[in-house]
């Protein structure tokens, strides 16, 4: 079902509940695998996304915000601070979730506060450090919160200058293939990218069905022409596996796999 605004997300969430019907919020999905085999019980596609400009460079923005309408919005206001969302294909909930970012900065560095929908049915603020993120990662990844609207931090600054900071976040993202893709397939490893490493076991232009270890990125795959999930899972396990015997480093996924998986 389609969620229009907090109400409707709230409302959606609180029925799955109450029919214990397993649920799946997605945003844009910009960063997710989707089962060949479906996604069980219900799939609330997250569309509220009303935006709120408080003073003193304060802004609530729902969870699903689109990231790169939210930087823009900002920009026309003179906030500063949120220029590297422009570059970042999701919504705030879901950043808030996996503490999106670039490699520059992440969401958790922004977020003041969180909204939350609890288990109860019942909403509530926290405050965003008692969230534990960590770089892709939040502590709501291992619960049944669900992210409502976020409060970010900004900062006053020159339009101008949000502008070129908006075109350099553009300018890093130059290196990554357009067309579908997950994004970054796995997270850098300490010290190093997942991209390099995969990049040194020969593997770009790999593939698979319709999938593709992309030629210009090699931590992107991208589905060149009607790639099934497995085809991606393929090449994921692939690369996985040989990053592992030539380096000895073991990639976890940043992606996230939906719906039904063996
Ligand atoms: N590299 C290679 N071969 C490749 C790709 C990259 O050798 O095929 C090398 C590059 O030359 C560079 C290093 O690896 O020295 C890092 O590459 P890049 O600058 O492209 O950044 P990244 O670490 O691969 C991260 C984020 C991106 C974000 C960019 C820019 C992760 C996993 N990825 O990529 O985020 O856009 O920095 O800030 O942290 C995402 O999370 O989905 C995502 C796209």
């Amino acid at each position: 079902m389609l969620a229009k605004s907090k109400r409707d997300l709230s409302a959606a969430v609180r029925i799955a509940h109450e029919h214990a019907l397993q649920t799946t919020i997605i945003g844009f999905a910009a960063n997710s695998l989707v089962s060949d085999a479906g996604v069980d019980g219900l799939v609330i596609l997250n569309r509220a996304d009303r935006i709120h400009f408080m003073p003193d460079y304060l802004v609530e923005a729902d969870s699903g915000t689109n990231l790169a309408t939210l930087a823009r919005r900002a920009a026309k206001q003179g906030f500063g601070g949120l220029e590297f969302l422009i570059g970042i294909p999701g919504t705030v909930g879901a950043a808030v979730f996996g503490n999106t970012g670039t490699r520059q900065q992440w969401i958790s560095e922004v977020v003041e506060r969180v909204e939350l929908l609890g288990e109860n049915g019942k909403s509530r603020w926290i405050e965003a450090r008692r969230l534990t993120f960590s770089y892709r990662a939040s502590e709501l990844q291992g619960g049944n919160d669900v992210v409502l609207s976020a409060v970010l931090r900004g900062h006053a600054r020159e339009h101008a200058e949000i502008e070129a900071r908006m075109q350099d976040y553009l300018g890093l993202r130059k290196n990554q293939p357009g067309g579908s893709s997950g994004g970054s397939v796995f997270k850098n490893p300490p010290g190093d990218f997942a991209g390099r490493l995969i990049e040194a076991c020969g593997l770009k232009g790999e593939q698979k069905g319709g999938a593709e270890i992309s030629p210009m990125h090699a931590n992107f795959i991208v589905n060149k022409k009607e790639a099934t999930a497995s085809d991606i899972r393929y090449l994921i396990e692939l690369a996985r596996a040989k990053v592992k015997e030539r380096f000895s480093i073991l990639l976890e996924e940043e992606i996230k796999y939906l719906g039904k998986w063996s």
